[in-house]
C-alpha cells in the first residue's frame, strides 16, 4: 500500500467510524441533534410549530405532531421524522420543506438511531443556540402575492379564503392559481367546488391531501381541464376517482399516496400523456402495476416506493 493509499484509507475509515461508530450506539446529542437544529428547528421549534410539531427537545419529538407519533423506536420506516427526509425532494411531504436536506450520512445516522431504540441519553437537556432570525424569516404570502390577484378573481378568491381554502397565484404567473383545501374548515357532506369552478380556466394546481374528498366529489374536478398538479394523498379516494382524474389531460403530477387505489384503477390513467410523476406509496398498487403504467406513458415516473412505507398516521393506528 502506498503512503497515499494508507492516508486515504485512514481518512475513509475515520469518516465511517466517526459517523456510524460501529459497536457504539448513535449518540443523539452529539450526532443527531446538531443537524436537526440546523435543518429543522427553523420550522419546528418554539417560535414556529409547523405541523404542530416541535423537534427542539426530546419532549417535542416524543409528543409528535398533528398526525400523532413521528417516532416509533425500533422502526425507522414507521417514523415520519426519518421517512419524510428520504422522500424525493419535489415531494410535497419532503422534509425539510425548505433549505438544505439531510445528507445521506445524516439520514443513515437517524435511521440507525431509531433502529437502536431512539434514546436521548441520560439527562439530555438541549439549550438552543440564539438564532439569526431575519435570515430565516419566511415570506408572508399575504403581502407577497396578493397584489397580483386582480379583476373578477379578487372576490372569488376572498370567498374561498373565508372558508380557510388557500389560494395563491403560481410563481411567475399572476394569471394562474394554486388552491389547497388541506387546511380548510371541515364541512360536513360533500365538497363544494362551485365557487372554485369560477377559477377553473386558471387553476393549475389543486391540493386535496388529507381532506374528506370522495371519489364522487371528483367528478366536478374532471371539468377543470387546466390542472397540472393534483394531490389526493391520504384521502379515501379509490379506483372510482381515477376515472375522473383520467379526464385531466394536462395533468403532470399526481399524488395518490396512502389512498386505496389499485392496479386496476391505475390502468385508467394510461391516456394521460402529459403525466410525469405519480406517487403511490401506501396505496394498493403493486410494483408491476406501476411498471405497466410507466410503459404506457413514456417518460413518466410511477413511484410505489417498494422499500419505503408511508408513515403510519395517527388515525390509522388508533382505528
Ligand atoms: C421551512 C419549514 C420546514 C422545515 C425547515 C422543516 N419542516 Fe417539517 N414541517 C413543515 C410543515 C409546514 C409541516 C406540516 C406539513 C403538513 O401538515 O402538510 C411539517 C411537518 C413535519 C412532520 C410531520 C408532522 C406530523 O404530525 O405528521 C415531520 C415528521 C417533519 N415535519 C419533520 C421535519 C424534519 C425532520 C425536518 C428537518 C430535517 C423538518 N421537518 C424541517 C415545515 C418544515
Amino acid at each position: 500500500m502506498s503512503a497515499f493509499h494508507r492516508i486515504a484509507a485512514t481518512i475513509f475509515l475515520g469518516v465511517i467510524f466517526s459517523s456510524v461508530s460501529f459497536g457504539k450506539a448513535v449518540d443523539f446529542e452529539r450526532q443527531i441533534q446538531p443537524f436537526l437544529e440546523k435543518k429543522c428547528y427553523r420550522c419546528h421549534d418554539e417560535e414556529k410549530v409547523k405541523g404542530e410539531l416541535r423537534l427542539d427537545s426530546p419532549e417535542g419529538i416524543l409528543a409528535g405532531g398533528e398526525y400523532g407519533d413521528i417516532l416509533i423506536p425500533g422502526d425507522p420506516n414507521e417514523s415520519s421524522i426519518y421517512l419524510l427526509t428520504t422522500y424525493p425532494k419535489d415531494d410535497p411531504d419532503y422534509m425539510p420543506q425548505k433549505g438544505k436536506g439531510l445528507t445521506k450520512s445524516e439520514q443513515s445516522l437517524l435511521k440507525i438511531w431509531i433502529e437502536e431504540g431512539a434514546t436521548f441519553g441520560e439527562g439530555f437537556v438541549h439549550v438552543p443556540e440564539p438564532k439569526v432570525k431575519a435570515k430565516f424569516e419566511e415570506a408572508d404570502p399575504s403581502t407577497e402575492r396578493n397584489y397580483m390577484i386582480t379583476g373578477e378573481a379578487v372576490e372569488i378568491v376572498a370567498r374561498l379564503r373565508e372558508s380557510g381554502i388557500q389560494v395563491d397565484t403560481v410563481n411567475h404567473d399572476s394569471s394562474l392559481f394554486e388552491v389547497s383545501y388541506t387546511y380548510a374548515d371541515r364541512v360536513a357532506g360533500s365538497f363544494d367546488f362551485e365557487t372554485l369552478g369560477a377559477l377553473k380556466d386558471s387553476l393549475v394546481k389543486l391540493t386535496l391531501a388529507r381532506t374528506e374528498v370522495s371519489s364522487e366529489d371528483l367528478s366536478t374536478i374532471a371539468g377543470f381541464a387546466r390542472i397540472e398538479f393534483l394531490d389526493l394523498s391520504r384521502t379515501s379516494v379509490g379506483d372510482d376517482a381515477l376515472g375522473h382524474v383520467a379526464k385531466l389531460e394536462n395533468l403532470k403530477y399526481l399524488n395518490l399516496r396512502d389512498t386505496s387505489v389499485t392496479d386496476e384503477g391505475l390502468k385508467k390513467l394510461a391516456g394521460l400523456k402529459q403525466l410525469e410523476k405519480v406517487y403511490l406509496w401506501g396505496s394498493a398498487v403493486t410494483a408491476s402495476g406501476a411498471k405497466r403504467l410507466e410503459k404506457s406513458l413514456s417518460g413518466a415516473e410511477v413511484n410505489v416506493g417498494s422499500e419505503l412505507r408511508a408513515p403510519r398516521r395517527a388515525g390509522q393506528r388508533n382505528s
